[in-house]
């Protein structure tokens, strides 16, 4: 299976955005971490600045909102360009609904799981998604250390995934990086954001190339 690279612009230099996102242009999509303090506790960026960030991005933006009532928020940033908007299970009231307005509004529409969330809820609604976002780390912030405890699910959502013949992405945040991407390929993932190990890297595009290739196997 092909694999996604999403770098993840948290570890980026925030006074650089721009130029930054210039670093990762052989990236599949930029990963844009937006936090409200709330539902996380962490506060990074919001609609103004995601907005610019679509404007002058060279690669697609995959937004992952860590916030607190995404039925009411969400949209907005499909409006704003993302080309795929994630929110969380934990936080939504009506997943189905809002999961149909961000397709409505021309967005791939994501779903995401803390790490204690379990799958099996959703994988009856498989048809309403686009991804599903396994977390292997809790979110809030980035460079901590991959959760092995995770891989079940993401085997879990891949076989349901495999089995109903659905286009579903399995998408895995949080330490991912030259030595867990494999075990997560292998475990079902097809998408995988990358913080820290690509923007910490010496070389970003040779990095962005390196996981490609090791989650490619
Ligand atoms: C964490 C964010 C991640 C974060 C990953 O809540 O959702 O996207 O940037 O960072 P690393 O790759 O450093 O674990
Ligand atoms: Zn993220």
């Amino acid at each position: 299976m092909a694999a996604l690279i999403n770098p993840s612009i948290l570890s980026a230099d925030f006074a650089n955005l721009e130029r930054d996102l210039q670093l990762i242009a052989g990236a599949d999509y930029a990963h844009v971490d937006v936090m409200d303090n709330h539902f996380v506790p962490n506060l990074t960026l919001g609609l103004p600045v995601f907005e610019r960030l679509a404007q002058v991005s060279p690669v697609p933006l995959d937004g992952h909102l860590m916030i607190e009532d995404p039925d009411r928020w969400a949209p907005a940033f499909a409006e704003a360009g993302a080309a795929s908007v994630t929110f969380h299970a934990e936080a939504a009231q009506a997943p189905v609904r809002l999961a149909r307005e961000l397709r409505r509004l021309g967005a791939r529409a994501g779903v995401a799981l803390r790490p204690a969330t379990p799958v099996e809820p959703f994988l009856d609604l498989l048809a309403e998604v686009d991804m599903i976002l396994v977390m292997t780390v809790e979110p809030g912030f980035g460079g901590q250390s991959f959760i092995e405890g995770t891989l079940p699910k993401i085997r879990r959502a891949r076989q349901a995934v495999s089995e109903s013949g659905l286009d579903v992405h399995i998408q895995v945040d949080g330490g991912v990086s030259r030595d867990t991407i494999e075990r997560a390929a292998d475990a079902g993932a097809n998408v995988f954001v990358a913080g820290s190990a690509v923007f910490g890297a010496e070389n970003v595009p040779a990095e962005i190339g390196a996981l490609r290739d090791l989650a490619s196997r």
